[in-house]
């Protein structure tokens, strides 16, 4: 039996608003999606996953929902997201949307309605609104801290005129979180998914899916400084939400191959597990290896964890070591002089968004590496744009480009996410790098900049160039994908498993074999005599010299 497509595909995610922009106002539409359908394609991928579409204030770039059943007037409507739908699906690739279900944005109606209805309404009972604590209310319902600094809480104005209730909200506060408790929140979503279910999407990537639920008394949290308040994410009722949802896909028919993949950053990989059990979530991101530095124990240990907690319960494996919330490979792996971040940000932001001196050559390299190990591995992908051109971080944007709400809610202390979101290059000169399409006094429109800065060094990325070069980033990815295909058939439901290989003397290395392929890493900086027992290179992320593998180089042979 062929197992179903998502368990070994591999997707790339689609930054909308930074990918390509057909009408010459900045910002990336889902028309420059379209026309960029092919470049996607042809690199090699199975399909796509949208971030948030919707119309929204862009407070947090489409996470801050205003309408989930519409599309944001700066990306197109609802004919131009048929018509990409239409295309992907004409050239064999699958579309996934963004959903976010924990909170909407301020300007959602429901919200607008909680705020004019008044303390105890029950409009306000769809949100988790209360009343403060101290004397007159002046101070926060609990303790939480929200994820981008600051506190959990903001204090409304009632509609006469008083400071009143307090809702609570983990991100922006533009962004409410909703009462799941409330028949109405499940009610909302169950139409969600049927209305894009039945415009043609394939599944859906689901936005802090271990939110949703909070402990129905939303007491203090102990260990306020905590970045994981286990009061607040990883509620057990939340695991019932998925049950529904996966209820509500299968009746599509087995013929639609829907998924689900959960954001579900937990402590544990059995944790993690448990939200793909096989009646909830079909995928979820396996985020620890993205939180490992450069280095072959830890990689060894948490590709290790991953098949242990989640391979051997039959699940797949979603690897991915890149997002829209990171800091891009290059930049993580080609840190050569750290620099420490405030002592009052959680730990795990300079684990995944570690800042300091770059050495982008050598992050690039590795970046390589790293690319040519995952697609190696059994399980299915997420590519984050831009990834497959080699990119770095764009860390030193001025500050007053900064769009990012974490910069300011952090109090400028976490610079933020934006540097991986800066709009892509396409040609090495032209309008915004090719971003861009320019139209001329006819078309009655002003090129506009981008809606964050690319530097100059963009110029070098730009994929026209990749292409042209069979050495470049672009071309490995593409390489890697298309062997990635012939050499590891998704029909067999067999493969999931890798044996390690021993390299004697050598623990900043790590080789794997998969079926007959072995794929092996150098971490370090000495190159590695390859074994002849192994066979030949058949992919390499920088060509083999006299039988030898460079340091921070990866490669795939097979005995003939
Ligand atoms: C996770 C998303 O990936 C991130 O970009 C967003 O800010 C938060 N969830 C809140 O929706
Ligand atoms: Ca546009």
């Amino acid at each position: 039996m062929t197992q179903p497509w998502w368990r070994s595909a591999v997707i790339y995610q689609v930054y909308l608003r930074s990918f390509a922009d057909a009408n010459g106002d900045g910002i990336g539409d889902l028309a420059g999606l379209r026309s960029r359908l092919g470049y996607l394609a042809e690199l090699g991928v199975d399909g796509i996953w949208l971030n948030p579409c919707y119309p929204s204030p862009q407070q947090d770039h489409g996470y801050d929902v205003a309408d989930y059943t519409d599309i944001e007037p700066d990306y197109g409507d609802l004919a131009a997201f048929d018509a990409l739908v239409a295309d992907a699906h004409d050239r064999g690739l699958k579309v996934l949307m963004d959903l976010v279900p924990n909170h909407c944005s301020s300007a959602h109606p429901w919200f607008r309605a909680a705020l004019a209805a008044g303390a105890g309404a029950p409009e306000r009972a769809r949100f988790l609104f209360r009343d403060g604590r101290g004397k007159d209310g002046e101070l926060p319902p609990n303790n939480w801290r929200g994820q981008f600094g600051g506190s959990a809480w903001s204090r409304i104005i009632e509609p006469d005129g008083t400071p009143g209730q307090w809702y609570l909200h983990f991100f922006d506060a533009g962004q409410p979180d909703f009462n799941w408790r409330h028949p109405d929140v499940t009610a909302l979503f169950d139409e969600v998914l049927r209305f894009w279910f039945d415009r043609g999407v394939d599944g859906f990537r689901i936005d802090v899916a271990h939110g949703l639920y909070k402990h129905p008394e939303l007491p203090d949290w102990a260990d306020s400084h905590s970045h994981f308040n286990a009061h607040a994410w990883n509620q057990p009722e939340v695991h019932e939400v998925y049950r529904r949802w996966r209820r509500i896909a299968d009746e599509y028919g087995p013929e639609r191959e829907l998924t689900f993949v959960g954001e579900v950053w937990v402590p544990t990989v059995a944790d993690l597990a448990a939200y793909l059990r096989p009646d909830e979530l079909p995928q979820a991101f396996y985020f620890d290896l993205l939180q490992q530095p450069w280095q072959a124990g830890l990689f060894r240990s948490s590709i290790e964890r991953a098949f242990d907690g989640i391979g051997a319960t039959g699940a797949t494996i979603t690897w991915t070591l890149a997002n829209h919330d990171v800091h891009r490979t290059v930049t993580r792996y080609g840190i050569v002089r750290p620099e420490p971040y405030h002592d009052s940000l959680p730990e795990d932001v300079s684990l995944v968004r570690p800042r300091g001196e770059v050495d982008p050559a050598l992050g690039e390299r590795r970046a390589r590496a790293a690319t040519v190990l995952l697609l190696a591995l059994p399980g299915s992908q997420y590519l984050y744009q831009g990834e497959e051109l080699g990119l770095p971080e764009v860390l030193n944007l001025p500050d007053d480009a900064r769009q990012d709400p974490t910069w300011t809610r952090s109090g400028r202390l976490d610079p933020g996410r934006d540097g991986c979101r800066v709009p892509l290059p396409w040609t090495p000169q032209g309008p915004n790098y090719g971003f861009s399409s320019v139209f001329g006094s006819s078309g009655g429109r002003a090129m506009f900049a981008p809606w964050l800065p690319q530097p100059d060094w963009f110029a070098k990325y730009a994929v026209s160039e990749q292409l042209q070069d069979a050495t470049s980033t672009l071309s490995l990815h593409r390489q890697a994908l298309s062997m990635r295909r012939e050499l590891f058939p998704a029909s067999e439901a067999a493969d999931q498993s890798i044996t390690w290989v021993d390299i004697p003397g050598r623990d900043d290395a790590l080789a794997f074999r998969r079926g007959d392929i072995t794929c092996v890493v150098v971490f370090g900086d000495e190159a590695l005599l390859l074994p002849e027992e192994w066979g030949e290179v058949l992919l390499a992320s920088l060509p083999p010299q006299e039988g030898r593998l460079a340091g921070n180089a990866a490669a795939w042979l097979r005995v003939q």
